[in-house]
């Protein structure tokens, strides 16, 4: 699926040859991510290297291995977290972002999975290092990435509180959520320090960035951290220096696209150890708005930006 004039169009194109420690993979079914629609724009090209049609992951089966890469991968059924191309027939994955596909899911289930679940643990595990008891603020809770991250938090044993429009709050909290805000109408300070008896959120995943800067910080709990991944409201404003020291606060702000290879197998790596588990126990489980072709994937993109999905968008080869 390429990229023409800001559309997505089918086409022909050559299959990808698998450089070394790679395998290529056969692709069932990919997802759609919010990074698709701003690639398809124009202004979120792919790392060099990369391929260069979107789709951030995918499963499928192996059916090429490159060098150094033992042959008894042939055939196995896979989930992998990719740089790009997942919208496509076969893409070339480094062996280090394969995750297996977790046992009873299928591989549509399974192609939702390695963004949110990469992005969410690296974020709110690896780095912010959130313990049970603490509380978790998840910005966008209804999104891909909130309803993965709402139910790992549970999972961790946190408190957890989200935000999303009112239409979504029954579907946050049937993942678990202990209270869902509504961003555009209430203020989400006020209600995490209500709700936890005025100490705050301890990990705050945000998407929104800019807009929620002031009242993140008015969320904070001491030694909270503040995990930027994405800027729906923004990239510019303020910082109230005092307001992050009162808290004795941190915040960091990441891309999981950009980072290197070896770091990228590295959190597929944690992922494996720490989520998969979870999920193969049922404790979180994929969250699919619907399934479409991939032929159909303008309108996958449709539904993502008027915000009518609650979850992932998957894509198959099936009509
Ligand atoms: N940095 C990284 O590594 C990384 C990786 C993956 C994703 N992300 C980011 O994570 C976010 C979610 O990605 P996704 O693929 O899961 O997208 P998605 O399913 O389309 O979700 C977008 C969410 O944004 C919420 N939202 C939009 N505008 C908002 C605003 N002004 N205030 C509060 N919430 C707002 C929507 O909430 P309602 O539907 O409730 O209105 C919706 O749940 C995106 O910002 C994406 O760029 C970052």
């Amino acid at each position: 699926m390429k990229i023409e004039n800001g559309s997505l169009v089918l086409a022909e194109v050559p299959d990808p040859v698998p450089g070394p420690g790679e395998v290529v993979v056969d692709v069932a079914a990919t997802a759609v991510n919010r990074a698709d629609i701003g690639q398809r724009l124009g202004f979120y090209p792919p790392p060099p290297g990369e391929p260069e049609y979107p789709g951030l992951e995918c499963a499928g089966t192996v059916v090429a291995a490159g060098a150094g890469v033992p042959d008894d991968r042939l055939g196995e059924r896979v989930c992998a977290l990719l740089g790009g191309g997942g919208y496509a027939e076969r893409v070339a994955v480094p062996v280090g972002q394969l995750l297996p596909v977790p046992a009873g899911l299928s591989l549509p289930e399974a192609a939702s999975l390695p963004e949110a679940a990469c992005t969410v643990w690296s974020n709110v595990v690896d780095i912010a290092g959130l313990r049970a008891g603490e509380t978790l603020l998840v910005h966008g809770g209804a999104s891909g990435i909130g309803t993965f991250a709402v139910q790992l938090g549970k999972a961790l044993g946190a408190t957890v509180v989200a935000t999303a429009r009112s239409a979504k709050h029954d579907r946050v909290r049937e993942l678990g959520a202990d209270l869902v805000v509504d961003y555009t109408t209430d203020d989400f300070a006020a209600a995490v320090r209500d709700h936890t008896g005025g100490r705050g959120a301890d990990v705050v995943l945000d998407i929104v960035g800019a807009d929620h800067l002031a009242r993140n910080l008015a969320s904070l709990a001491p030694h909270g951290r503040i995990m930027t991944i994405g800027f729906h409201g923004g990239t510019r404003t303020e910082l109230d220096f005092m307001a992050l020291f009162r808290a004795r606060g941190s915040i960091t702000a990441t891309g999981l696209r950009l980072r290197s290879r070896p770091d990228k197998a590295r959190i597929v790596r944690g992922v494996a150890g720490q989520v998969w588990p979870l999920i193969e126990a049922g404790a979180i489980r994929p969250v699919i708005d619907r399934v479409l072709p991939l032929a159909d994937a303008a309108e996958a993109h449709r539904v993502m930006e008027a915000g009518e999905h609650v979850g992932k968008i998957v894509l198959t080869r099936w009509k």
